[in-house]
């Protein structure tokens, strides 16, 4: 192998243009394919910008054209030549007008076979390109989203700092506190027994930093939560994080639109008309049986629990006796795409998301079909029509339940999936709204008590103030998410500052005053010393990419993504450790498993 000798790079290889043509350059990263066509051998040379051509032929010089002829594929080496217009012009690369003829070679690092193909359209297992996840970076399709995430981080930090936000760090190894997800644990040596937690998010950092004077803060942070993982989701992932000072909802949302407005616009070319739509989180459950809408096509829920009240189907009458409700979403024209055998794949999704069964009815010429219609009298069927706008060609899929949230929920999620099936979706689109008004608590049957919907620090509504204890369910936050293309992009909420409203919020949530202290002792001293009201929010920066990069999981990008059972296949974490180790922790594994 060679050295780099006297040869500097002087220009990326994906930067060059027609315009450069004449110019001598120096371009250096790895082969990524070679022609030998006998007297002209061409080969691409790849860096982190993208391909440039480099031609050797007969008139150059014999020791460099050997060198060409000996090059493979990943061998790294760097060039000098000259750059000249391209005969054989191609669209396909950026740099497709131009070539560079080399009169310089040096190979700096030979490669072996790689296990799969470093180019965009490879068949290869999830695992294999995990394991070699250096090599699946090198693939112009991997390669690009991170370089875009590290330019969104700069327009983030430039569009804050703009604004008055000042970048703050917060610890990594902190107090373990309750109602959250789980948390990963870290040991402490110096204090056997006692054990940090790596956050789940800044959130009670960055109040204490409103309560110290800093007016505005942003991080991009770090955040750790031991979770089951989804596409949307991974155990260690990040957010960027903001909180402000003497601020409203409003302001924190106007704010956070002129983000996402210069993201768009500075990343993707994309002008958003702002600001985005509100709805309020009971009517984005009414409406679209979910808090995070796909608003990108419409199927919309409704509530016709008056047409059939008192009809003979039992399922529909004990749901509206018991105070439930029959929602529906009438799937216009679309008899002949929902097959008896699809609408059968529905029923199992209504029936994962808790619905006991999913009615239908279908409309066609050649009649009507329907898994209820018989036990309506002529009058329920019309009230029901009437109120569906049902006609010809329409399929009518009803869901009821006891639990009006459970009856939308499960219906949401099958107009999600008849949205995909039909092909409703449009990718291109980017649709934003915020989901305002959530509910304050939501009950937790496996706790047997209600919980905090956002977190306990989530100032209540006006309207809710006194509900707080005696009526939890009827209570509202003053929280807002921001939803794109049916993915929770982000959330926040206006926090309590006032310590007595904070109690009253402990209480409420089945703390005893000495828990409430043991967990969160230091934040409801500091508010005893004065605290400006405050409110911000966090957006999951890798959702934010996946989307703008329209990926499908969030490990695209992400460098080095963890998969389904917490492990991160190159390096082989989580490991065991050795004695020594462990010793020092004063730990010992049992090696039992629950
Ligand atoms: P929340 O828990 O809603 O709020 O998180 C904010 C955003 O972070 C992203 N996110 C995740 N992304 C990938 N993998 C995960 N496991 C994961 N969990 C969450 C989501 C989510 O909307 N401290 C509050 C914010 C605040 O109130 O200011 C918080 O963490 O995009």
């Amino acid at each position: 192998m060679e050295s780099m000798g006297n040869l500097r790079r002087t220009h990326y290889c994906g930067e060059v243009r027609l315009a450069d043509a004449g110019q001598e350059m120096v371009v250096a990263g790895s082969i990524a394919k070679c022609r030998d066509k006998g007297g002209i051998i061409f080969a691409d040379l790849r860096d982190t910008t993208g391909i440039l051509q480099l031609v050797f032929d007969d008139s150059t010089d014999p020791e460099v054209f050997r060198k060409a002829g000996a090059l493979k594929s990943e061998y790294v080496a760097i060039a000098k030549g000259l750059l000249r217009e391209r005969d054989a012009k191609t669209d396909k690369i950026a740099t497709g007008a131009v070539e560079l003829y080399v009169t310089e070679l040096r190979v700096l690092s030979g490669a072996e076979t790689t296990p799969f193909e470093i180019r965009d359209e490879i068949k290869v297992k999830d695992e294999l390109r995990l394991k070699y996840r250096y090599l699946d970076l090198r693939r112009p399709c991997m390669h690009e989203p991170l370089v875009v995430r590290s330019k969104i981080c700069q327009l983030v930090r430039n569009y804050f700092c703009e604004n008055h936000f000042c970048e703050i760090e917060t610890p990594m190894l902190m107090k373990s506190t309750p109602e959250g997800a789980r948390d990963y644990l870290v040991p402490s040596r110096v204090q056997p027994g006692h054990f940090y937690a790596l956050p789940q998010s800044p959130q009670l950092y960055k109040q204490i930093l409103m309560l110290s004077g800093f007016d505005r803060y942003f991080q991009i942070a770090r955040c750790f939560r031991d979770e089951d993982l989804r596409a949307d989701r991974q155990p260690e992932f990040t957010q960027i994080d903001v909180e402000m000072s003497f601020v409203t909802e409003d302001d924190v949302i106007g704010m956070n639109e002129g983000l996402i407005k210069t993201l768009w616009k500075e990343v993707l070319g994309i002008e958003l008309a702002t600001p985005f739509t509100r709805l309020s989180w009971d009517e984005a459950m009414a409406r679209f049986g979910s808090d995070k809408p796909d608003t990108r096509f419409g199927l919309e829920l409704m509530d016709v629990t008056d047409a059939v009240r008192g009809c003979e189907f039992a399922p529909f009458k004990n749901a509206a006796a018991a105070g439930g409700s029959v929602r529906l979403v009438n799937c216009k024209g679309l008899a002949a795409q929902l097959t008896r055998k699809t609408i059968d794949k529905l029923v199992e999704v209504a029936k994962t998301y808790g619905a006991k069964g999913l009615a239908y009815t279908r409309l066609t010429e050649e009649g009507e079909t329907s898994s209820f219609e018989k036990f309506l009298t002529g009058d329920e069927k019309a009230a029901l029509h009437a109120a569906a706008g049902a006609q010809t060609g329409d399929v009518l899929l009803l869901v009821c339940d006891e639990n009006s949230t459970r009856a939308c929920t499960a219906l949401g999620q099958v107009r999600l999936e008849v949205g995909r099936r039909c092909g409703l979706i449009d990718p291109d689109q980017f649709n934003f709204l915020w989901v305002t008004r959530f509910p304050l608590f939501e009950y937790s049957e496996e706790e047997g008590r209600y919980m905090a919907m956002h977190h306990p620090f989530t100032m209540p509504t006006d309207d809710s103030l006194d509900k707080v204890e005696s009526d939890q369910g009827a209570c509202y936050a003053n929280a807002y998410d921001i939803v794109l293309n049916g993915v929770e992009l982000g959330g926040g909420s206006i926090r309590i500052n006032d310590p007595e409203l904070q109690g009253r919020m402990f209480k409420a949530l089945g703390f005893t005053e000495e828990k409430a202290r043991e967990s969160f002792g230091f934040l409801m001293d500091a508010y005893r010393y004065g605290a400006p009201p405050h409110g911000g929010m966090a957006y999951g920066l890798d959702r934010l990419v996946m989307l703008m990069m329209k990926k499908d999981s969030i490990r695209d990008v992400i460098a080095f993504p963890k998969v389904q059972n917490a492990s991160e296949l190159m390096s082989g974490a989580p490991d065991v450790v050795d004695a020594k180790q462990l010793n020092e922790l004063r730990i010992r594994c049992t090696g039992e498993t629950e």
